[in-house]
């Protein structure tokens, strides 16, 4: 008898903990210590290592899962109910920091006008990054790009017509518009080799600091639940109307660190393909769901708000880091053959 071929995605193999909030939501997935899983510390913090790793380790069994980890923990009620507890006090915690949102035209003006006196991971990377601070730059994005457009799917059955449709459409072209190799995941996987990483998906999350997965797991929130599909939609805008000046510059900055032309495709790419869907998600996606009740110009606004307040701690983080002539990593990465 022939085996049954596996297709399932590989799954990564789970992290270390980083705390008592991640070590009780890793020891449940082992299977030991089943119940009950610990009440949440009344002062955890919000943006804390181990907290963003238990939201992390939760959120990925609803796209890939763990190596040795029972599919069904997904929907286990004891762990969503403490992935619930740790929502809130993200979610607080991103309210509070964010403040009221101003109107959305005006949140959208701000996306669009790149400051002329920016001075983020890319400008640095361009103006003066190493190739060691450029291949932890993608080990810091990978949670994120190896799964790229997976967060935002959440939204499409959440979205009434016409706005659905156009999200379908920008989607189209993030999974290669027709040409799997040409899924903006695969790409960032060959830009990965390119740099001499491990491309495989969570091959290195247990380096992956809070800051990042602070990012990702703003979008799995939105993503996941239906009462933040207006700040997901704001997330998505946020990332489309802000990729392509900062796609330009890490493509020019990785072609001066010594990346091959699969080493820059990525975010060339995306220097061309965000162009057109910032216009496709600001006036397919958004205007029409503005224009009907149900979906509030203020919960669009506070995710693209929300999402730009964790990009920033992220970016602070690096600079620091790198300013500081150490790594932005929880662990360096091995030196490069
Ligand atoms: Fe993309
Ligand atoms: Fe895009």
């Amino acid at each position: 008898m022939t085996a049954t071929p596996d297709l399932r995605p590989a799954a990564p193999p789970l992290p270390e903990p980083r705390g008592p909030l991640s070590a009780a939501v890793l020891s449940a997935l082992l299977g030991r210590d089943r119940y009950p899983l610990p009440e949440l510390p009344p002062a955890a913090d919000p943006w804390g290592d181990d907290l963003h790793l238990a939201l992390y380790v939760c959120y990925e069994l609803h796209y890939r899962g763990f190596a040795g980890v029972d599919d069904a923990w997904e929907w286990s009620p004891a762990l969503l109910a403490l992935r619930a507890a740790l929502e809130e006090v993200f979610l607080s915690a991103l309210r509070r920091e964010v403040g009221e949102p101003p109107p959305l035209a005006e949140v959208l003006a701000g996306l669009l006008a790149e400051p002329p006196d920016g001075y983020g991971p890319s400008h640095h990377l361009l103006a003066a990054g190493t190739r060691a601070q450029a291949r932890e730059y993608l080990v810091h994005r990978s949670p994120y790009h190896l799964k790229e457009a997976d967060p935002q799917m959440w939204a499409v059955p959440r979205l009434p017509n016409p706005a659905k449709a156009a999200l379908v459409a920008v989607q189209y072209d993030e999974y290669g518009a027709g040409r799997p190799e040409r899924a903006h995941a695969e790409l960032f996987a060959a830009m990965m080799a390119d740099f001499g990483l491990d491309p495989a998906y969570g091959a290195y999350l247990d380096a992956v600091p809070g800051p990042a997965l602070a990012v990702v797991n703003t979008m799995s929130l939105f993503g996941l639940h239906r009462s933040l599909r207006g700040a997901l939609v704001g997330q998505f805008a946020a990332v489309e109307i802000t990729s392509p000046p900062g796609a330009a510059r890490l493509a020019d900055a990785f072609e001066r660190l010594g990346a091959s032309p699969r080493g820059t495709l990525f975010y060339r790419e995306h220097v061309l393909a965000d162009a057109v869907h910032e216009q496709l998600v600001r006036h397919t996606v958004i205007d029409p769901l503005v224009a009907r009740p149900g979906c509030p110009e203020q919960d669009i606004a506070f995710g693209a708000l929300a999402y730009g307040h964790a990009e920033d701690r992220l970016a602070a983080h690096q600079l620091d880091a790198w300013r500081a002539g150490a790594s932005s990593l929880r662990t360096p990465l091995p030196e490069e053959d």
